[in-house]
């Protein structure tokens, strides 16, 4: 793509012009946005660019690692990396909360804090990389339905906790599929860039009420067997989102000869344009089927596998 490869290698060039010697400070998340901005900056100024990952204990499962293999000390970029293990914090602050904004506030604040902390001990930075793209710009300014229905921690907003002088959007102009290409120009595992949208919060709010260690546990592994067949089925990259969430409910099932009375998780999957209204996806039963045996079968803990044929509205594509 002779245009992307043009702005990827404009915008190189000029983000260099810009920093000079400066330092800069990213906050990556491993989505695809904060990503591929992060690698502009690596390619522009290298080891100039901290990036600080916080891994909060609800991320799919082996997303950390897969986040540490391309921006860490073994992958190909020469930035700095800063991985931060928080697991602990998050789940000490969400134990016993089940409200699902009490939750999303939480994860946010504690979020920030973590954050804080180590832009604390790296000290005074020249520029703040956020990932924010076009659509983004759009939506905070009309105050963007999803933002009135579910708050989100992790759009818009210019963080004051942080000592920075400027702050640097290199995406700013780009929708989604632009970003995407532009990872792909700047040679961004297909993996990564063909991500799908993954909600700040996490799993903390794909597990209905409180979230416990093991209960996340549960929803990575479910989730993990469901996304494998999925692309097993050659569906990946034809539905818009899908994912599992474990529900509250407990109902009793069998399993051998023994009664069991464990969780329900509960199957998503949606078409949907722009995420403001989205079609439950008609994914064929017999992957259902297999993704259901594999789940009662490996998860520790489910004996029952529910599929969600809700359309937004009136329900939401995530749980909470
Ligand atoms: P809902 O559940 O509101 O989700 O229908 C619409 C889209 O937004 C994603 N989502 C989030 N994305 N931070 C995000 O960056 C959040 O807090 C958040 N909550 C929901 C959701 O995955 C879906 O794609």
């Amino acid at each position: 793509d002779w245009k992307m490869d043009h702005f990827v290698e404009h915008t190189v060039k000029a983000l260099r012009e810009k920093v000079g010697d400066g330092k800069v400070l990213c906050a990556l998340s491993g989505g695809v946005d904060s990503s591929v901005a992060a690698v502009m900056l690596a390619k522009a100024v290298g080891d100039q660019l901290t990036c600080v990952f916080v891994d909060h204990g609800l991320l799919r499962k082996n997303e950390g690692d897969e986040v540490e293999e391309v921006f860490g000390p073994n992958g190909p970029y020469k930035l700095n990396f800063i991985r931060v293990n928080a697991q602990d914090r998050f789940y000490a602050k969400l134990k016993g909360v089940e409200e699902p904004e009490h939750k999303r506030k939480i994860i946010g604040e504690e979020f920030i804090r973590v954050f804080e902390e180590e832009a604390k001990k790296i000290g005074k930075v020249d520029f703040l990389v956020q990932g924010t793209i076009y659509p983004d710009v759009v939506e905070s300014g009309l105050g963007g339905e999803s933002a009135v229905i579910k708050s989100h921690h992790n759009v818009g907003g210019l963080p004051d906790y942080v000592d920075f002088k400027e702050i640097i959007e290199p995406l700013r102009d780009l929708f989604k599929d632009e970003v995407r290409k532009a990872g792909l120009e700047l040679g961004i595992p297909e993996k990564l860039v063909y991500r799908q949208p993954f909600p700040g919060p996490g799993l903390g709010i794909r597990i209905i009420g409180e979230v416990t260690a093991e209960k996340v546990k549960m929803v990575q592994e479910a989730d993990a067997i469901y996304r494998e067949e999925i692309a097993k089925a050659g569906l990946d990259r034809g539905i818009g989102q899908y994912f599992a969430a474990l529900t509250n409910m407990r109902s009793v099932g069998v399993m051998g000869d023994e009664r069991t009375y464990d969780y329900a998780v509960a199957l998503r999957a949606v078409n949907t344009i722009d995420f403001m209204t989205a079609e439950a996806a008609e994914i064929p039963w017999d992957v259902l089927g297999i993704v259901s045996s594999r789940i009662v079968n490996e998860v520790p803990h489910i004996n029952r596998v529910l599929y969600d044929c809700t359309g937004k509205p009136p329900a939401t594509i995530e749980f909470e």
